[in-house]
């Protein structure tokens, strides 16, 4: 694992933005997976930049998101496609068709799971996934249990992070009890990770993360297993991680 520390917010979402920028120029079909949560924004802003400066081009990438809420329409505000077009699609020339979300309003969830899963296998898998942590070391919406699902599944989300992003709907009960995620082994099976995190809040959870044993109960450790994952952190985030010999780059 490389880990990059940056002294802010900015700083973070510069790095963590240069090393997708690097991947799309040297890779120009490269599959992208975007996140969503507060933490990409930044990075998104970042790339539209670039990419408004003429010194970035999607047209020949594709992406596939990490997760949607089940039973939301993509229209809807509080859909993660619809914060996908709205804080990315809309600015850089990602060809729509070759944007791929799971799509919340399915009938049949486990008919979408097997639709996006082999169309991701279609696409030779994702060379380059964007990930955040949650609080409670959840990554997409693989929260903590005894045992992981492997492939793209529907899940029924926890009392904690039903909590955590209720904030983003004017209600509670509003906030959708399930989603659609991206299994471990489809995260796993990216060839390049790059995690974001930032804030003080998520010290901890970083370092039982990346320094405690690698079990379900924390999600985000069995990245300490995937050979290739960059670490992009803000000070505050990293701040609890075990001093680097010669500092973090
Ligand atoms: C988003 C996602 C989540 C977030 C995590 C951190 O697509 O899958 O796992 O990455 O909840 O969210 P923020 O960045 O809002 O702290």
């Amino acid at each position: 694992m490389r880990v990059y520390c940056a002294k802010d917010y900015d700083g973070l979402c510069r790095k963590a933005a240069n090393i997708l920028s690097a991947q799309v120029i040297l890779k120009p079909n490269s599959v992208l997976g975007p996140a969503t949560g507060s933490t990409p924004l930044g990075i998104y802003r970042q790339l539209i930049d670039w990419h408004r400066k003429g010194d970035l081009d999607f047209s020949c990438a594709t992406t596939f998101n990490l997760d949607e809420y089940r039973g939301i329409a993509p229209e809807n505000p509080q859909s993660y496609h619809y914060y996908m077009v709205h804080n990315f699609f809309r600015h850089v020339n990602v060809p729509a068709s070759r944007i791929h979300i799971p799509n919340g309003t399915a009938e049949d969830g486990a008919a979408e799971c097997a639709r996006y899963e082999s169309l991701l296998a279609e696409c030779g898998g994702i060379d380059m996934q964007l990930l955040g942590i949650g609080r409670n070391g959840h990554i997409g919406f693989n929260e903590p249990s005894s045992q992981f699902e492997s492939s793209t599944f529907v899940v029924d989300l926890s009392e904690s992070t039903i909590k955590a992003n209720a904030r983003f709907f004017s209600s509670e009960s509003e906030m959708p009890r399930q989603a659609y995620t991206m299994g471990m082994r489809s995260i796993m099976q990216a060839k390049r990770i790059v995690l974001a995190v930032s804030g003080g809040d998520k010290a901890n959870i970083v370092r039982e993360a990346f320094c405690g044993p690698i079990t379900a109960a924390v999600p985000a450790s069995v990245l300490q297993l995937h050979n290739n994952v960059d670490l992009v952190g803000d000070e505050d985030a990293l701040a609890l991680l075990p001093p680097e010999k010669d500092g973090y780059s």
